[in-house]
C-alpha cells in the first residue's frame, strides 16, 4: 500500500518510503496512489529493493528527506542560483574536491540527491542554511555548498551522493547507497 508516511514530532517534509518500489511525494506530502503492481515482496524490501520516486511535486528551491534502507537522503530541486553557486566553485579550494556535474546527473543539474547524515558523526544538517548556502549541520558547525560538498567545519567529506538513474524526467530509481 501507500509507502509514505510522516515521521511522528518530525518535520513535515522528512519523509519516509517504509515499504514499496514507488512513492510520490511533494511539498504538501501528497502522497500519490501506489501502483501495487510495481511492489516488490516483503523479503524483497527488506533486503533494501531500489525505489523509485516521482520528483515533480518537489519544488524549485525545494528538498524532501527519505529514508530508505534506514538511512535518510535528501532530494534537493536546485535553483539556477544555486546551480551557478555550485559550479563556480574552484575545486582545487575544496576538502574534497569534486565538481558539481560529477555529483548530479547529466541533463539534470537542478536535481541533487545526497545521503544526508553528515560526513562527520552523522546528524541530519539543515537545508538552505550554512554560510554556502546548501546545508548546515548544527552538532559542530559544519557547512555544506548546494552541492552538498563539505565547505567548513570538521566534516572530512562531501555528502555522498547514492547510486540513482532517472527512469523518466521527473522520476529517479535509487538502486545503491553512498559510499561511505
Ligand atoms: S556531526 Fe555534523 S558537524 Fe559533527
Amino acid at each position: 500500500m501507500a509507502s509514505v508516511q510522516h515521521a511522528e514530532g518530525d518535520r513535515r517534509d522528512f519523509l519516509f518510503l517504509a515499504t514499496g518500489a514507488a512513492a510520490a511525494v511533494g511539498g504538501a506530502a501528497v502522497v500519490w496512489p501506489f501502483i501495487s503492481q510495481l511492489a516488490p515482496d516483503a523479503a524483497t524490501v527488506a533486503a533494501g529493493a531500489p525505489v523509485e520516486l516521482d520528483l515533480s511535486s518537489i519544488a524549485a528551491g525545494a528538498q524532501i528527506k527519505i529514508l530508505w534502507r534506514g538511512k535518510p537522503y535528501f532530494v534537493r530541486n536546485r535553483t539556477e542560483a544555486e546551480i551557478k553557486a555550485a559550479q563556480d566553485v574552484d575545486i582545487s579550494t575544496l576538502r574534497d574536491p569534486e565538481t558539481d556535474a560529477h555529483r548530479v546527473k547529466e541533463g539534470h543539474a537542478k536535481w541533487l540527491i545526497t545521503a544526508a547524515n553528515c560526513t562527520h558523526l552523522g546528524c541530519v544538517p539543515l537545508g538552505n542554511q550554512g554560510d554556502y548556502g546548501g546545508w548546515f549541520c548544527p552538532c559542530h558547525g559544519s557547512h555544506f555548498d548546494t552541492s552538498g560538498r563539505i565547505r567548513k567545519g570538521p566534516a572530512p567529506k562531501n555528502l555522498p551522493v547514492p547510486q540513482y538513474t532517472f527512469v523518466s524526467e521527473t522520476r529517479i530509481r535509487i538502486t545503491g547507497a553512498a559510499a561511505a
